[in-house]
């Protein structure tokens, strides 16, 4: 049960990132719970829905990086959902450019969402301490949240570290990587703490927010029920498939050789691999746990998320031509 809940009544939501990992999940969980969505899709790509939902979404092209595409956007919305990030390209290049894109996205968003009287906003950010220093993605990530913040419109955020599920890229270089290679060389990084959690738990946050008055305008941490090291992932991983890997660790590999030689090993664009490999190095663990009391969900371990994104694989096209069963004992379901 959610706390306090709002009036349930035809609430106007658009989805910005509605192709993207979690955006096009949430399209789903706000469908099967009876909301209307307007989705927000870049004119160059289209929104591929295999599975019918209960009320076709309304689509709405436009850019973030063009401000005229999104006052008709934001037309008589009442919660806008930000998904959005720029990182992405196969080369150091366009990698390097997404803290600009990132910085101009949300400076533009906050502008229209001021100007058309957006109520509220639920952006999802990462998780890491500022006091460290942080990586550009995760510094990134807090510096758009920190921007919708500073606009009229009330803006929830919530941070988190790793997103297990299928098709996330974080979980997919783990995932490629310990299909592929027996013994996995890693650099002192794969050490670092982290709180991951399941898509399942996430999009129960997002979609709860909504609901939950009292996130309005707040922010909040979200995590799983434990801390892990990326080390510990992988080996969950092998374990929930019935493999046997070896992790040993290596010490001084170059960032950036490190992130091509993932890129190799994985379907994981540069572009993404390196930002995120770079952020490994910051601890990524929840500093409160408010989130829990506000909206009590059951909290998946990440056995069961590995699990679950593995089941949802096996049904897709799933790039590995691997045979994805699960080995996880009945007791950590
Ligand atoms: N995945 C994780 O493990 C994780 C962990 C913590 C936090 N998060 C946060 O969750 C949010 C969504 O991440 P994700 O994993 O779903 O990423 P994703 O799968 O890469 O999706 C990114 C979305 O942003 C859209 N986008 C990019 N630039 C845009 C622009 N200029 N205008 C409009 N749309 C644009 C993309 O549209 P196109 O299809 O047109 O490219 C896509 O729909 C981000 O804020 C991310 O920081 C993710």
């Amino acid at each position: 049960m959610i706390g306090k809940k709002e009036d349930m009544s035809p609430k106007n939501i658009l989805l910005t990132g509605a192709t993207g990992f979690i955006g096009k999940r949430l399209l789903y969980r706000l469908d099967e719970k009876g909301y209307r969505v307007r989705c927000l899709v870049r004119p160059s790509e289209s929104l591929d829905l295999k599975i019918p939902l209960r009320h076709e979404p309304e689509i709405i092209y436009g850019d973030l990086l063009d401000p005229a595409s999104l006052p008709k956007a934001l037309e008589g919305m009442d919660v806008a959902y930000y998904l959005v990030h720029s990182m992405g390209g196969r080369s150091i290049r366009q990698t390097l450019a997404f803290e600009e894109k990132d910085r101009q996205a949300a400076e533009n968003f906050r502008r229209a969402a001021d100007l058309a009287g957006l109520p509220r906003m639920i952006y999802l950010g990462g998780l890491g301490d500022i006091t460290d220093k942080l990586s550009h993605h995760l510094a990134s990530r807090q510096e758009v949240g920190r921007i919708l913040q500073a606009g009229k419109v009330q803006t929830t955020i919530l941070r988190a570290a790793v997103i297990v599920g299928a098709g996330g890229a974080a979980f997919e270089i783990v995932r490629y990587l310990v299909e592929r290679l027996p013994v996995l060389l890693c650099p002192k990084w794969v050490y670092t703490e982290s709180q991951p959690i399941a898509i399942d738990n996430v999009l129960s946050y997002l979609s709860g927010c909504l609901e939950a008055q009292e996130t309005t305008g707040r922010s909040f941490d979200i995590g799983g029920p434990q801390i892990v090291s990326y080390a510990d992932l992988m080996r969950m991983y092998a374990r929930v498939r019935g493999l046997k890997r070896s992790i040993v660790g290596v010490p001084m590999v170059p960032m950036k050789l490190s992130a091509y030689w993932v890129n190799m090993l994985t379907p994981v664009p540069a572009g993404v691999v390196l930002p995120l490999a770079e952020g490994l190095r910051n601890k990524a663990i929840c500093r409160e746990n408010e989130i829990r009391e506000i909206i009590p969900i059951r909290l998946l371990n990440m056995e069961a998320a590995i699990c679950d994104a593995l089941a949802e694989e096996a049904q897709g096209p799933g790039k590995l031509l691997s045979q994805q069963a699960c080995f996880l004992p009945e007791d950590l379901k």
